[in-house]
């Protein structure tokens, strides 16, 4: 069967599936969760392996989706995860995981073996107390091990991510660089977008992508590297010591030339971070549906798709779902 393109109104054309396989954490972000009180999908509603394979296998062969990235929550916490990366693997995808890190050093080996080519790992300080602070979890050197056993593991180029909070962690942005350099990964700096699960979210605290260079450009020189279609700005440490990315969701938006679609751990079919209305593919599964008729159901939320977010437009209205529910 010859794929067919699943384009949008707009002309977008998808190739990039985002699969949060759990909404559970081993952390809890201050930004992505309350402290207390978060209640987890019972696992009769989170997706089995089967199911997010058999969704992927229908993405790939009928509309020919070529990239796959695994998110949460933490993927990590699924148990027997490099069962479900061998399935995905097969499908011949270039297949990616975000993880917060924690526990990639006992993980890592077993999942490259079983056809994971790349990992992001967040990581918004590097500082012990503020790490713990913003994650609540005392687990900063768990994560730059886990870094060093991605390098090592050949998962890269590990791509580094870390989200700036205006007052939080935006003093940072060349400590960051730096560790980026002297590590060999490519540390992302991401704007802080409205997907907090306490609603805090404020223009004003959004660290501005053209500041962040700036910052970077005044310690270690970039230029900018040809820009492909992707979100992220791509600069080039001049000295040769590698790259640094930042992704300005809010102040440059890529939405024009957005290529994703994403599953959310309980099977609803979203075409944007931000969405509104999702689809859900795991009734249509658990009823028996054919290949056909959740091919159509692909197809028809592409469709529908929007032209872009609108942070910032007077009618914007923040998804009801925080990051971890919807999977970064
Ligand atoms: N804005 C931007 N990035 C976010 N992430 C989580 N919440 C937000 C937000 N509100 C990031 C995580 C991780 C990735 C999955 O998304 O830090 O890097
Ligand atoms: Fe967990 Fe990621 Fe949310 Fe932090 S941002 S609590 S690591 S899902």
């Amino acid at each position: 069967m010859t794929p067919e393109p699943l384009v949008d109104s707009f002309g977008r054309v998808h190739r990039d599936l985002r699969i949060s396989i759990t909404d559970r954490c081993n952390f809890r972000c201050t930004y992505c969760m309350p402290a207390e009180g978060m209640t987890w999908l019972p696992r009769s509603e989170v997706l089995a392996f089967e199911e997010l394979t058999r969704i992927a296998r229908i993405c790939v062969d009928r509309f020919g989706i070529d990239s796959i990235r695994l998110t949460g929550g933490e993927p990590t916490v699924r148990a027997h995860l490099p069962v479900l990366v061998a399935q995905l693997a097969a499908l011949g995808v270039d297949l990616a995981l975000t993880t917060n890190g924690a526990t990639l050093r006992a993980s890592v080996a077993d999942l490259a073996a079983a056809g994971l080519r790349r990992v992001n790992v967040s990581l918004d300080s590097l500082r012990p107390e503020r790490f713990a602070a913003l994650t609540r979890r005392d687990a900063l050197p768990a994560v730059l091990d886990g870094i060093d056993a991605a390098v090592e593991a050949g998962l890269g180029p590990v791509k580094v991510n870390v989200v700036l909070v205006r007052g939080v962690n935006d003093d940072e942005v060349v400590d960051l660089a730096r560790f980026g350099r002297d590590k060999g990964v490519t540390i992302r700096f991401i704007e802080f977008m409205p997907l907090d699960a306490d609603r805090r979210w404020d223009r004003s605290a959004v660290v501005p992508a053209e500041e962040i260079v700036a910052a970077i450009d005044a310690a270690f020189p970039v230029e900018p590297v040809t820009r492909a279609s992707e979100p992220a700005e791509r600069w080039r440490y001049v000295d040769g010591a590698g790259e640094v990315g930042v992704i300005p969701s809010v102040t440059r938006p890529f939405c024009a030339s957005c290529d994703r679609i994403r599953l959310t751990a309980e099977g609803r079919l979203r075409s944007c971070l931000f969405a509104t209305d999702e689809t859900d593919l795991r009734s249509l599964l658990r009823s028996g549906a054919s290949d056909d008729a959740v091919a159509a159901a692909v197809a028809r939320t592409v469709a529908g798709k929007w032209a872009g977010h609108g942070i910032g437009s007077a009618t914007f209205v923040a998804p009801p779902r925080s990051m971890s529910q919807i999977g970064g």
